[in-house]
This record gives C-alpha cells, structure tokens and sequence, in this order.
C-alpha cells in the first residue's frame, strides 16, 4: 500500500518541518488538498504555500483540486511540477480536454469522485487516465469518519479499470486508519491518503505511515 499523508492536518505554523517529517517517515507522495470556499466549505492553500511545500518535500506531490474553474487551478500549479493532479469529475463540463492539458504540461492527471458518484460516470475517461480517487468523506474537511460504501465501489471501479486500462492506480481519501485500510487493500486500492491518522497519532508519524503500509 501506497500512502499519502494529507498536510491538510500538519500544524501550518510549521509547514516546512511537518512536510519533512512525513517525507522522512516513509511516505510515498505528499497530498496537497486545495481548496476554494466555492466548490466545497473551506479555504485553503493556494500557489505561494504550495511552492514552499514543494522545496520541503522530497517525495513527489500529489495535488487533489477541490475548485471551481479547474483549468485556472492546473496552469496555476504546473510550475512546481507535481506528480498528479486531480480534478472533481463533478465540476468539469470538459474532463477529457483537461486530462489532456495536464498530460501535456507534464503531469499525471486524475480524476477525483465524492461518496455519491458511481464509477461508471468516469468508464469512457479511464483509458487516458492515471489515477481515480475515490472520495470516502464529503471532501473539505480532514478528520471525518469514514463512509463504508466506498468499498464497494472500489470493487466495480476495479472492475472496470481491468477492463479499460490496468494501469490506472485506485487511491481513497477521508478517514482512513489502520483498520479500513484492510478492507481497502483487499478491495484494490493502491494508495491511502490519511491526515489525522498520521498528523495525529500518539507513535509518530513514522509509526503511523508504517501501520498503514
Ligand atoms: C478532505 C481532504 C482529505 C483530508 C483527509 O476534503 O481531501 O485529504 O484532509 O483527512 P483525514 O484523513 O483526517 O480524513
Ligand atoms: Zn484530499
């Protein structure tokens, strides 16, 4: 398992230390979740913060959009060339031509699905897709409880992934433990992302992302 601390939970009075820390305790991609007090309740980091992530971290970023208005978002965010970013297949009347975009600003792009959306709302886009994340919390907010449905929905995406382009990797989002992390392994998930699980837990954060892997 592939995991993905959220510094959406990191202590932002301590930014650069707190990406370190998740760097130097084993993760595999630092999830940066952008916020725009439109498309969901919150407000959160835009160019100037994410570029002072990027030079603390030394694991690549993984940028999930939760905006209006992606196309801005991704020439906004390209500079600082992170691995993937995903966009909220919800907001996006164009998603092709925006995968397109991001592929070709040297990006891997992904589509990103709330508890609500089925899988087969995204079956003719997983061809030129490198990565769908499933969203297992209402997305703006880190800390909430885990809806179990997403299991489930893993499975059919799955499914669907074996049938159109088995490269494309399941990551799932929103309270994520030790414990569901089981279930979402079994269902085939390749990446966690986790916030408080990590930020917050009473061994450290090493201990924390070695739980989950
Ligand atoms: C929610 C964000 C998540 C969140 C995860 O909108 O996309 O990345 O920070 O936090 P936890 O693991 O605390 O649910
Ligand atoms: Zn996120």
């Amino acid at each position: 398992m592939l995991v993905a601390p959220s510094i959406l939970s990191a202590d932002f009075g301590h930014l650069a230390r707190d990406v370190a820390a998740i760097c130097e305790g084993g993760c595999d991609l630092v999830h940066v979740d952008v916020m725009d007090g439109h498309f969901v309740p919150n407000l959160t980091i835009g160019p100037v913060v994410v570029e002072a992530v990027a030079k603390a971290a030394t694991k690549p970023l993984d940028i999930h959009l939760m905006v209006q208005n992606n196309s801005f978002f991704v020439e906004l965010f390209a500079p600082l060339k992170p691995q993937y970013i995903s966009f909220h297949i919800e907001e996006e009347k164009h998603p092709h031509r925006l995968m397109q975009k991001i592929r070709s600003l040297g990006i891997r792009p992904a589509i990103t699905l709330n508890p609500h959306t089925p899988p087969e709302a995204i079956e003719f886009l997983l061809e030129d897709v490198d990565m769908v994340l499933l969203m297992s919390v209402n997305p703006g907010f880190g800390g909430q409880s885990f809806i179990p449905s997403v299991i489930e929905k893993t499975k059919r995406l799955k499914t669907l992934i074996q049938k159109r382009n088995p490269n494309c990797l399941i990551e799932v989002d929103g309270g994520v433990n030790d414990v569901n992390v089981k279930e979402l392994a079994a269902a085939g998930v390749d990446i966690v992302v986790a916030g408080s699980f990590v930020y917050k837990h009473p061994d450290g954060i090493a201990k924390a992302i070695a739980a989950l892997k």
